[in-house]
């Protein structure tokens, strides 16, 4: 009963910050994201009758602070298995974990895929992205692929990710900046559930259907400029949650500011590249498939840019012979 799972992380357009219900993760707004081709965790899960224990390796380590989380996802696919067969899961990330890059999402994604075939159960996308999002919120958004929108739903039935347009919809590129391989000193787990603490969070929710309506529309015509700016205020006013939340949260480093600030100076010269960023110091550029090289060659001149990581529109969660044991 060994099954392997690559799955992609995805970098939100529009945020997930807080929920509506911590207990299934019901988050407290729609979301609109895009799945990433060269973001990658791989992971293989046998279930199987000699092992007294779940054995969790990630990144080549035992005992990790994810251990009990990853149990707790076992059991539930143990569950609907109908099993209680104990597991071994080795995870692998093609990049640094817990920056930033929404590891969690592609760990999720690919432990609940290779878990679900290794447990021998069927089930639908829907059901998968269902699962996923009770392991962590944005994993449920890499089992589809492409251009996707994670649908807030008001029960666990009906809070899941959908493809709204495939990924070769649209040429645009996600160049990740790395800005340091630090791992943040809080989970976005548990900043989530202090975001209503922010004095701005309600107005925020109440915008957001109309703001996830307007990127929809603009990602359906392409229309680069207005989208950028959408995602960059964007990202901004999810950081203006963290910040103002108790205890506030400041996730960026003075090279992230450094960037930022950049970014913004690099348009007004004519490079049309936008920003996005999530709980870590690690920038996101966007910028459409035809200026990938401009903006690499702007960030290779950056001493605080230790590495760089090309993305186009990636594929979803997927099933893989390749087993890591
Ligand atoms: O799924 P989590 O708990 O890792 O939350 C992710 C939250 C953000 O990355 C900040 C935003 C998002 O929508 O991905």
């Amino acid at each position: 009963m060994k099954a392997t799972a690559v799955a992609p992380s995805n970098i939100a357009f529009t945020k997930y910050w807080g929920r509506k219900d911590e207990k299934l993760r019901l988050p407290a707004n729609g979301s609109i994201a895009m799945c990433l081709s060269n973001l990658l965790t791989t992971t293989t899960v046998e279930f199987s009758p000699p092992l007294k224990k779940d054995q969790i390796i990630i990144n080549g380590v035992q005992e990790t602070g994810e251990v009990e989380r990853v149990i707790k996802h076992l059991d539930r696919i143990r569950k609907i298995a109908k099993i209680n067969l104990r597991a071994k899961m080795v995870s692998n990330n093609n990049f640094p974990s817990g920056t930033g890059l929404a590891s969690s999402a592609s760990g999720f994604a690919a432990l609940t895929l290779a878990a679900i075939k290794a447990a021998r159960i069927s089930l639908s996308e829907k059901q998968v992205s269902i699962l996923a999002r009770q392991g962590s919120g944005s994993a449920c958004r890499s089992i589809p692929g492409g251009f996707v929108e994670w649908l807030d739903g008001d029960s666990s039935e009906t809070s899941h990710a959908i493809q709204i347009f495939p990924s070769n919809w649209w040429k645009i590129a996600n160049v990740v900046a790395i800005i340091s391989q630090k791992r943040k000193e809080v989970s976005s787990s548990i900043g989530h559930q202090a975001a209503y603490s922010s004095p701005f969070m309600t107005t925020r929710v109440a915008n957001m259907p109309e703001k996830n309506k307007l990127i929809k529309k603009l990602i359906k015509k392409k229309d680069f400029k207005k989208f950028g700016e959408l995602i960059e205020k964007e990202a901004l006013e999810f950081h203006a949650i963290t910040l103002t939340q108790n205890p506030p949260l400041i996730y960026w480093t003075p090279g992230t500011v450094l960037l930022m600030k950049l970014i913004q100076k690099w348009r007004d010269e004519g490079l049309l590249v936008y920003f996005t960023l999530d709980t870590g110091q690690d920038i996101h550029l966007i910028c459409e498939a035809k200026s990938v090289n401009k903006v690499k060659a702007k960030l290779t001149q950056i001493e605080e840019v230790k590495d760089i990581i090309v993305n186009t529109p990636g594929d979803g969660a997927r099933l893989s012979k390749k087993h890591l044991f």
